[in-house]
């Protein structure tokens, strides 16, 4: 019968490995999307994940596939994104699965984030395929590849897929062993309804569009259904899958990954990894749901335009919809005034909120420097959390403050040990140990502070690793650091959006770096600004931005009239991304300018 023939599976990697390319893969040779319909990465699906080739947000798709044994399979393919920060996403998706399909690349081996999505499937009990891709690459060393694969991760590995998603290599191999190795969903088709909300999006004219899936009962339309957590109900109107298309459907039953829709307004009622059942005919239980994700990064997010206050509360309320793991509350700042204290898994998650709020809501934001949460002890024996440098308490009411630590795992080829060590040493790492993968590559931890990590730590590492070491996290705990808070003044004035928590070994470096760097970022004005940084109320570096010498236009005074046009056409470019604080006119650069630091 159907469920039998349904198989439900996941393909994870370490970021850029393949993945992608092989779902694009699956689907053609499934015939899922015509070839006249195929376009590269077809399942990201936001403009932003296919401009940065990268997947953001997890998708899922139905496939029919005719095995070789002439009987009839259905897929549900969930494609999970493979970057640190979305490791939420991903637990989300193998939680709907019962298998994953884990690629490998040929030329680099297993790598950090190889090993940390295979521990997430093996915590979800799932059946493990392993699959190396690439082989098309000269470089590439499937034998070598495949001693790592048992070695590290323990999986026997001898009959691993040999597979070039890109050239269509091992393909039929991978479904194959999707059918023959990934078991059919469990599951009572007669048991009251359990379905497992993994996602959720907001359609203007369906409202909130959860994306289910089955593990007991049915649905369909007319149903009454009730949220188990939030205890809303709703009568469904439509159930159905992706193909990618939408295809509306009769049933959903055990097994089954797909969608509902229910006319449902209000976005609270529905929480990720809440469970669906029947009004009139309650589970017993709720499925076990989602580990919740802590925020480990935080900024202030304000409009650019002030009268977008509302807009921006509307698109973050809708952003996390569809991104469980954001969280918001509202701030106000003396320099930026009405905005969001906003929440973010990584820098990498917060970048792209940042710019979907801009594309998909067409609200231009400035963007405060990223800031971990610090534990502040005060001196009457209380304990306060600050995600915001600017409300840390005076230093006389504060007995000692304590900053997040992770735990870094780091794999690189061991020429580069030296210099990962001194990256890590700079960044006031503690060592933790060191092992060899295999004679030519060494796993190094260290404890780190998750505030430095924030700082320009991943992209030190790429640059003088030439990419090759690669780098996974999880916080450790709280340390006690010397920390003290470092203000900007512009103008004579302690701008309370642009101060920051800093370590006291590094203030004077950081503080002059600011100074310089905001001379080279915000634009010369009528007058001329000083610009200082200061510890307390001592003043530990300053620059001054000079004034404008002359009026721009003064320069094409007589000239021809498009030129003077181009000019200010220009002078209003560069004030889109810009907010006045005071007389001043900032830049949303100079917010960061604290991150570009050594
Ligand atoms: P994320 O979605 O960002 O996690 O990356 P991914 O793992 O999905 O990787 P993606 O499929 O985007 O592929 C990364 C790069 O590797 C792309 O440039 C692909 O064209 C390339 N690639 C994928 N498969 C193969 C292959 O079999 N051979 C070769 N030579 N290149 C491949």
């Amino acid at each position: 019968e159907r469920q039998k023939s349904i198989r439900n599976f996941s393909i994870i990697a370490h970021i850029d490995h393949g993945k992608s390319t092989l779902a694009d893969r699956i689907l053609q040779k499934t015939k899922t999307v015509s070839d006249r319909e195929m376009k590269a990465q077809l399942l990201d699906s936001m403009d932003l994940e296919r401009e940065r080739g990268i997947t953001i947000k997890l998708n899922a798709v139905e496939v029919l596939y005719t095995a070789l044994d002439g009987k009839d399979y259905i897929f549900h393919l969930i494609d999970t994104p493979g970057h640190v920060d979305f490791t939420y996403e991903v637990s989300r998706s193998l939680a709907a699965c019962e298998g994953a399909v884990l690629v490998v690349d040929a030329a680099q081996g297993i790598e950090a984030q190889t090993l940390a999505n295979v521990y997430l499937a093996i915590d979800n009990d799932l059946e493990i395929i392993p699959v190396i891709n690439k082989i098309d690459l000269p470089s590439a060393d499937p034998k070598k590849v495949k001693n790592e694969i048992e070695d590290i991760i323990g999986l026997p590995a001898q009959d691993a897929v040999l597979a070039s998603a890109k050239e269509g290599i091992g393909i039929i191999d991978i479904l194959e062993r999707i059918v023959t190795d990934i078991p059919a969903p469990k599951g009572d088709a007669n048991a009251p309804l359990q379905a497992l909300v993994f996602d959720s999006l907001y359609d203007a004219y369906k409202g909130v569009i959860p994306s289910i899936r089955i593990f007991n009962g049915t649905v369909k339309k007319g149903d009454v259904i009730e949220f188990m957590n939030s205890k809303a109900k709703y009568e469904v109107i439509d159930v159905g899958v992706h193909t990618p298309k939408t295809i509306i459907k009769e049933v959903l039953g055990p097994g089954d990954v797909g969608f509902l829709t229910a006319a449902i307004k209000d976005i609270n009622t529905v929480g990720v990894g809440d469970t669906i059942t029947l009004a009139n005919n309650r589970a017993k239980h709720a499925l076990p749901g989602y580990r919740k994700m802590n925020s480990v990064v935080f900024c202030g997010l304000y409009p650019i335009d002030s009268d977008k206050y509302n807009d921006l509360k509307d698109a973050l309320e809708k952003l996390k919809l569809n991104d469980a793991s954001l969280i918001y509350e509202p701030e106000t700042s003396q320099a930026l005034g009405f905005g969001f204290r906003t929440g973010f898994l990584g820098l990498l998650h917060m970048e792209i909120v940042q710019e979907r709020i801009s594309r998909e809501f067409g609200i231009e934001l400035i963007a405060t420097a990223p800031s971990v949460i610090y534990h502040v002890h005060l001196t009457d024996g209380s304990v306060i959390t600050i995600d915001n440098p600017s409300k840390l308490p005076e230093p006389q009411v504060v007995e000692f403050i304590e900053e997040p630590y992770v735990k870094a795992t780091i794999m690189t080829p061991k020429e580069y040990v030296g210099t990962v060590m001194d990256i890590c040493q700079k960044k006031r790492g503690i060592f933790g140990d060191m092992t060899y993968v295999d004679a030519n590559r060494v796993t190094i931890t260290y404890d780190l502070p998750l505030s430095e990590i924030v700082f320009d730590f991943f992209d030190k590492l790429k640059s003088t690793t030439k990419g090759y070491a690669s780098f996974d996290y999880e916080i450790s705990g709280y340390k006690q650091s010397r920390l003290q808070k470092m203000d900007i003044l512009l103008n004579g004035e302690v701008i309370d959006a642009l101060s920051t928590i800093v370590h006291r070994d590094f203030a004077y470096n950081r503080g002059r770096s600011v100074c310089e760097r905001m001379v080279k970022l915000i634009p010369r004005q009528m007058f001329e600004i000083p610009v200082q940084a200061s510890l307390g109320n001592k003043v530990i570096a300053r620059t001054t931005i000079k004034a404008m010498r002359k009026d721009v236009l003064a320069k094409c005074y007589g000239g021809d009239i498009t030129r003077k046009k181009k000019l200010l056409n220009k002078q209003k470019e560069g004030k889109k991304k810009m907010k006045a604080i005071g007389r001043v006119d900032v830049p949303q650069e100079a917010f960061m300018a604290i991150l570009s630091n050594s």
